[in-house]
């Protein structure tokens, strides 16, 4: 039996827009999945996944990976965490040169489901781990990632970047920009993450702004400042001591790039009324900047607040399910005790 782990992540600044080439920032979280893994002699796939929820929930998965589960979540998001585990499956059996290789899989994740903190790349992520190691195959990090980003793509019918997957394989904060791929200092940054309980339709989100962006220059310009920002924000975090705590002018300028893309995320329509809600209520209680992370629609906002305020006004917002502060993961995918 083997058991990996993965961090959920939260942009700091770039999602959509490195879809499109402009660099992103993800920063890996200390929220994890853990996909234990043990092989199966008659080639079959058996997968149980509990806690895909911050509710939590159970589904067992019968003797292929095709059966529905009888759970009440929504149906679409249960199928789609079940196509990014058969497509994890996939490339560990390629990487271990196993075709044939059946598996009995259980999947337990504190990161709530397409809620914009990286849950199905986490679950990708420690899945290949798991199941290669299970096959007697180790990949280094940057190897699961590129599985795990191929995984991905496929699933998301060749709309998603590297950035989720290889920021979860590594941990820490990380770079995005195309292919080019890289770990970076970053301090110890104080996020507050507010979830409403739902979640967002990335492939719906994603295309949305790529039609904007074919249809309007002006779109296609606010992706590209998208990316002027986060390269601001990366000279910000690249003069920064990444072993002291954040000073108080560094979170007040990351804070306003936040502030920037969150208004140019809300401009290319993929923020929703409880994002933005979530994000006055923390604007107001005294965070340094908030701006919804992922892929939008619903799920989840990254605040950066040092004080105790903004995670108290999204608990007391009506349109925020569950409040929480999220350290940074320094660890990426990671063996753990079964
Ligand atoms: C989704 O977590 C982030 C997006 O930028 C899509 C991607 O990068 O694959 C919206």
């Amino acid at each position: 039996m083997t058991t990996c782990s993965a961090p959920g992540k939260v942009y700091l600044f770039g999602e959509h827009a490195v879809v499109y080439g402009e660099p992103a920032v993800p920063c890996a979280i200390e929220r994890r999945a853990r996909v234990t893994v043990e092989p199966r002699e008659d080639g079959r796939v058996r997968v149980d996944a509990a806690d895909l929820s911050l509710d939590g929930f159970t589904v067992t998965w019968g003797e292929s990976i095709d059966d529905r589960p009888d759970i009440d979540v929504p149906a679409p998001l249960v199928e789609a965490a079940m196509e990014y585990i058969e497509a994890a499956v996939a490339q560990a059996r390629d990487a271990a040169g196993a075709p044939d290789a059946g598996f009995d899989i259980a999947v337990e994740s504190a990161i709530p489901l397409g809620a914009g903190l990286g849950s199905s790349a986490a679950v990708v992520v420690a899945g290949i781990d798991a199941a290669t190691r299970a096959l007697g195959t180790e990949l280094d990090a940057e190897a699961v990632a590129r599985r795990a980003y191929r995984a991905e793509h496929e699933v998301q019918d060749g709309q998603a970047s590297r950035a989720d997957t290889y920021c979860s394989a590594m941990g820490g904060a990380v770079r995005v920009e195309g292919e080019d791929t890289r770990t970076i200092d970053a301090p110890a940054l104080p996020f507050v993450v507010g979830y409403d309980g739902g979640a967002g339709d990335t492939g719906e989100l994603v295309a949305g702004v790529r039609a904007l962006r074919e249809e309007h220059e002006f779109a296609a310009d606010t992706v590209e400042t998208v990316g002027d920002l986060t390269r601001e924000g990366e000279r910000l975090l690249g003069d920064a001591d990444p072993d002291s705590e954040p000073d108080d002018a560094l979170l007040a300028d990351l804070g306003e790039l936040m502030e920037f893309n969150h208004g140019l995320l809300s401009a290319l329509g993929v923020s929703a009324r409880s994002l933005d809600a979530m994000v006055w209520a923390a604007r107001e209680a005294g965070a340094r900047g908030a701006k919804l992370t992922g892929a939008g629609g619903g799920g989840c906002i990254v605040a950066l607040d040092p004080d105790p305020g903004s995670q108290r006004a999204l608990e007391f917002s009506t349109e925020c399910e569950q409040a929480f502060r999220a350290e940074l993961a320094t660890e990426g995918v990671r063996v753990e005790e079964p």
